[in-house]
């Protein structure tokens, strides 16, 4: 079966930027607190006239111009999001529109922070049954807008931007070696936005009771989230014979240092082979690890041949791991 191989990288961050300073005039919180239980520094929020869909045309363009792929030539998109531009077309449509990308099949993926990783597995599938040749795979959020700005549970966590990467059929040993995926229904309720969809149509009610906005009992999904992260990072190593300590670079999920350092605690991680950037950009959901993935490559310390890991947890819940090699 064809590999698939990651050719480009791209990201967007909108530019302004929110510090924790700015939070502390909003709700009841201190820079200490944040700095101290999340890792956050800073997150960018998206300008009132940007949409999901130009931060992720914005990364999807960087990613081709990489990879030296035009529009005309990409088979697939696919868009892991769960705030686009409307809840329906999904917003890989817009992003075909705006890119021009007109041979595309373009959809969404719904899985909250994992949204990445099971859109790369959703592209991968494509490129080994022979259904894509190129694929561009994108995590894009605004978070900013359906955060409740009064909640401070909540609002200190996220930011907005995009990732992207541009994959392509390719022989040889490089490229996505696996991704393995994983979801427990019984979970949701830790980790939603309860308006508007069917359940709970708008309605001027359901705007007072805060519903179009996240809700998340923060303490029990991180318990649960270090857990899933761990097991399922060490499942495609040993779906691989790969060592822990062979990995180059662990690319996970921007959701809070103290996770990140548990999990990296649990599969007795190196320091120098964890990627964090959660200081600079919260949680961008499912566009964090792309977003990583692009500062690292663009640093020029991924080198051809490195072992990476990507390694995803989300609402639903949803979580999962890819392993590649460069
Ligand atoms: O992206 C994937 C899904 N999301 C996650 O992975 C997030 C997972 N959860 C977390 O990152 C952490 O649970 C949080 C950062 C959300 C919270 O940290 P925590 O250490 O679990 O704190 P807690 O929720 O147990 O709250 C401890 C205290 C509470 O006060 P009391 O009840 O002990 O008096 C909270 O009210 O901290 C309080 N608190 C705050 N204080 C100042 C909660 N948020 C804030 C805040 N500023 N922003």
């Amino acid at each position: 079966m064809k590999k698939a191989r990651i050719i480009g990288t791209g990201s967007y961050l909108p530019e302004r930027v929110l510090t924790n300073l700015d939070i502390e005039k909003m709700v009841d919180t201190s820079n200490e607190w944040i700095k101290a239980r999340t890792g956050i520094e800073e997150r960018r929020i998206a300008a009132e006239n940007e949409t999901t869909s130009d931060l992720a045309t914005k990364a999807a363009i960087a990613a081709m111009d990489m990879a030296g792929v035009k529009a005309e030539e990409i088979d697939f998109i696919v868009v892991g999001t769960i705030t686009g531009d409307y809840p329906w077309p999904a917003t890989a449509c817009l992003v075909q529109q705006k890119l021009g990308a007109s041979r595309a099949v373009a959809y969404d993926i719904s899985a909250a922070c994992s949204g990445f990783v099971f859109a790369l597995d959703a592209a991968v599938k494509q490129i080994q049954t022979g259904a894509a040749r190129k694929a561009l795979v994108i995590g894009s959020e605004i978070l900013s807008r359906i955060i409740d700005w009064t909640d401070r549970n909540t609002c200190v966590l996220f930011g907005d931007g995009a990732g992207a990467v541009v994959l392509e059929a390719a022989e040889g040993p490089n490229g996505i070696l696996s991704t393995h995926l994983r979801s427990d229904g019984t979970y949701w309720e830790l980790l939603y936005q309860a308006g508007f969809g069917a359940r709970n149509p708008a309605s001027v009610e359901g705007i007072e009771q805060h519903l179009p906005f996240l809700k998340m009992q923060g303490n029990e999904v991180f318990k649960v989230a270090v857990r899933m992260l761990s097991e399922v990072a060490q499942e495609a190593l040993t779906a691989n014979e790969i060592e822990i300590g062979d990995l180059d670079f662990f690319i996970p999920h921007q959701a809070n240092r103290r996770i990140l350092e548990a999990v990296a605690k649990r599969l007795k991680l190196r320091a120098d082979q964890v990627y964090i950037n959660v200081q600079s950009y919260g949680n961008t959901s499912g566009a964090s690890i792309p977003i990583a993935l692009d500062e690292a490559n663009r640093a020029g310390r991924i080198e051809e041949g490195d072992l990476l890991m990507f390694d995803a947890f989300g609402g639903g819940f949803t979580w999962g791991a890819a392993l590649v090699r460069w």
